[in-house]
C-alpha cells in the first residue's frame, strides 16, 4: 500500500509515503488523537510505514486529515513517547528505527493503558505495566463454588431477562459490601451493576450529555479510557492539574468558571498514575464546589480496597451522595476478565442513567448472582485480605529491588494500589527512551506522558505496576529495568 508520491504537499521529505493514505481516521470510536495514534502504530506496524520513513511536518498533516494541529502533536508525541517515531531536533519525525513490527506489537501491550486497545501479544514477562491484577490469584474455585450455587438456588424468574439496573440481590449485596468497605450510603436502590467502571462512564456521560453537559473536568495526569469514553458521549475534557494532595482544586473551580463545567471525574481515594490521595480539605472543597454550582462528581473507586500503610480513606460518595457517582468494579480486585463492575447514582440522575443502558441490559444474570453469593458468602473478603497481603508483600520486595539497583531514583505513590511513580532522576535519561530499552530486555513500563493531557517535553518518570509480577521475578524485572535505564543513558 505504500503509494507513489500524489500530493506533495502532505510529503515532508525525503518521504515517498502519501500518508494521507495510511492514515485514514475514519469515524471509529476514541478521541481524535488516539485515533491517530491508532492508524500511525497500525501503518507501522503493518509494515506500511518502514523504518526511517518521515513523517509530514505536522501542520501539513493536520490539513490534510482537517484535523487541529494540536491533534497531530499529541499524537506524534505520544508515539515518539512510546518509541514508535523518533523526533531529532531540526529534521522530520521519523519511524524509529526500533519500531519494527514485533517491537511495536510488544510495546502495545506494555505501553497501552490496559482497555484502551485490544492487546495483540501476550504480557512480556516482567510485566510492570499498571492496572492489571495479579492474574495468578483469580480465586477460580471460590468463583465457581458461588456460581454453581448461584444458579443452583436461583428461582426460574431470577433466570428471566436481565433487569435493566441490575439483579436486586445484585444490587443489594454490592450496596452491602460498599458500606461495609468504603462507607458509601445508599441501598441497594441506589446501585446500578455495570459491566465495569468504563461502562458506568459512558452512561453517565450519555446522561449528562442528554441533560446539556458539555464539558468535563478531569485530572491531568488520568486514565485516558475513563476521559476518551466521556469525549464519545460528546463531553469536553477540561484538564485539571493534580499535585501532591491530589487534585488542585482552587484550579478545578477556576476552570469551572472559565468553561462552565459543573462535573468532574476524580479519583480521591487514590489518585492515577500519582497514586497520593486527595487531601481532606480538598475533599471538603470539591464536594463544596459541586453543592455551589449544581453539579456532580464522578468518583472512580478504583483500587480503594488495596491500602497498606494506613486505613483506607472512605468514598468521597458517603460525604455527598445526593452529589457523587461512584464507580467501581472487580477489574482491579479479580480480573477484567469477568466485565462486572457498578455504579452508585444519586436519585436525582437514577432515571436518566437507567436510560442510557446501552444496547443490553447489562452484565449477565448468572454472573450478577455468582457475584452476590461471593460477597454473601465472605468469599470476597478473604480474598480481598489475601490480596492486600501478597500485594504490600510484594511492593516492599520492590522497593527494596529499587533502591538496591536504582538508588538515585525517587519512588512515590507508594501507599496504595498496585503501582508506583518511578522517577528516574534529573540526569537520567528520557522515559521515551527507557520504556523500548526495558521492552527489549521484555520489561513492561509505561512513561506517565502517556496519562498526561499534554504530554510534557521531558519526563523522566515512568508509571511500575506490580500487580501482575510473580513475586520470583521482581528482583530479576528491576534490574533489567536498571540495565534498560543505563542502556538508554548511553544511546543518547
Ligand atoms: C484509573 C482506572 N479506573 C478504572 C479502571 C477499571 O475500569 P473497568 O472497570 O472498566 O475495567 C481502571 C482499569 O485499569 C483504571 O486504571
Amino acid at each position: 500500500m505504500a503509494a507513489e508520491q500524489t500530493n506533495p504537499s502532505v510529503l515532508g521529505p525525503p518521504t515517498t509515503l502519501a500518508w494521507e493514505a495510511l492514515l485514514d481516521l475514519g469515524t471509529g470510536s476514541g478521541s481524535r488523537v488516539a485515533r491517530l495514534e491508532h492508524a500511525v502504530r497500525d501503518a507501522v506496524r503493518a509494515g506500511r510505514a518502514p523504518v526511517g520513513a518521515a513523517l509530514p511536518p505536522s501542520r501539513q498533516l493536520a490539513e490534510t486529515l482537517g484535523v487541529s494541529r494540536w491533534v497531530v502533536t499529541e499524537a506524534y508525541g505520544q508515539l515518539v513517547a512510546e518509541g514508535v517515531l523518533e523526533a531529532r531536533t531540526g529534521s522530520a519525525t521519523r519511524v524509529a528505527a526500533s519500531a519494527s513490527p514485533r517491537a511495536a506489537a510488544s510495546r502495545t501491550v506494555a505501553g497501552a493503558p490496559p482497555g484502551s486497545e485490544a492487546r495483540v501479544a501476550p504480557r512480556l514477562p516482567y510485566d510492570l505495566a499498571p492496572g492489571v491484577p495479579d492474574l495468578r490469584h483469580v480465586p477460580r474455585d471460590a468463583w465457581l463454588r458461588a456460581a454453581r450455587e448461584a444458579l443452583s438456588t436461583a428461582s426460574n424468574d431470577d433466570l428471566d431477562a436481565p433487569a435493566r439496573s441490575g439483579h436486586p440481590r445484585a444490587r443489594a449485596a454490592i450496596a452491602g459490601h460498599l458500606h461495609r468497605a468504603r462507607v458509601v450510603a445508599g441501598g441497594h436502590e441506589a446501585v446500578v451493576v455495570t459491566h465495569g467502571a468504563t461502562d458506568g462512564m459512558a452512561r453517565v456521560a450519555a446522561a449528562l450529555a442528554a441533560d446539556g453537559h458539555t464539558h468535563l473536568l478531569v485530572e491531568n495526569p488520568s486514565w485516558p479510557v475513563l476521559r476518551d469514553v466521556a469525549a464519545r458521549a460528546g463531553l469536553v475534557p477540561v484538564p485539571v492539574p493534580v499535585d501532591a494532595d491530589g487534585v488542585d482544586t482552587a484550579a478545578l473551580v477556576a476552570a469551572s468558571r472559565r468553561t462552565g463545567a459543573r462535573v468532574a471525574l476524580l479519583t480521591p481515594a487514590h489518585q492515577f498514575p500519582t497514586g497520593t490521595a486527595l487531601a481532606p480539605a480538598r475533599r471538603e472543597a470539591v464536594v463544596a464546589w459541586a453543592r455551589e454550582v449544581d453539579g456532580l462528581v464522578v468518583e472512580d473507586d478504583y483500587d480503594a480496597e488495596f491500602r497498606y500503610d494506613r486505613r483506607p480513606v472512605a468514598a468521597l460518595q458517603g460525604l455527598a451522595p445526593d452529589r457523587v457517582v461512584l464507580l467501581g468494579s472487580i477489574s482491579k480486585t479479580l480480573s477484567p476478565a469477568f466485565g462486572l463492575g457498578w455504579m452508585v447514582v444519586p436519585p436525582r440522575w437514577r432515571e436518566a442513567v437507567a436510560r442510557e443502558h446501552g444496547p443490553t441490559s447489562g452484565p449477565s444474570v448468572v454472573e450478577q448472582l455468582t457475584f452476590a453469593r461471593l460477597v454473601g458468602s465472605g468469599a470476597y473478603d478473604r480474598h480481598l485480605r489475601a490480596a492486600r497481603g501478597r500485594y504490600r508483600r510484594r511492593r516492599d520486595a520492590l522497593l527494596a529491588a529499587l533502591a538496591h539497583e536504582l538508588p538515585a531514583a525517587g519512588v512515590r505513590g507508594i501507599a496504595a494500589g498496585m503501582h508506583a511513580l518511578l522517577h528516574l532522576g534529573d540526569e537520567a535519561p528520557d522515559a521515551a527512551h527507557v520504556v523500548p530499552e526495558a521492552a527489549a530486555r521484555a520489561v513492561a513500563v509505561v512513561d506517565l506522558r502517556r496519562y498526561q493531557a499534554h504530554p510534557v517535553a521531558l519526563s523522566t518518570t515512568i508509571v511500575l505496576g506490580y500487580g501482575n509480577l510473580a513475586d520470583a521475578r521482581v528482583a530479576e524485572a528491576v534490574r533489567r529495568l536498571a540495565d534498560a535505564v543505563r542502556a538508554a543513558g548511553t544511546s543518547r
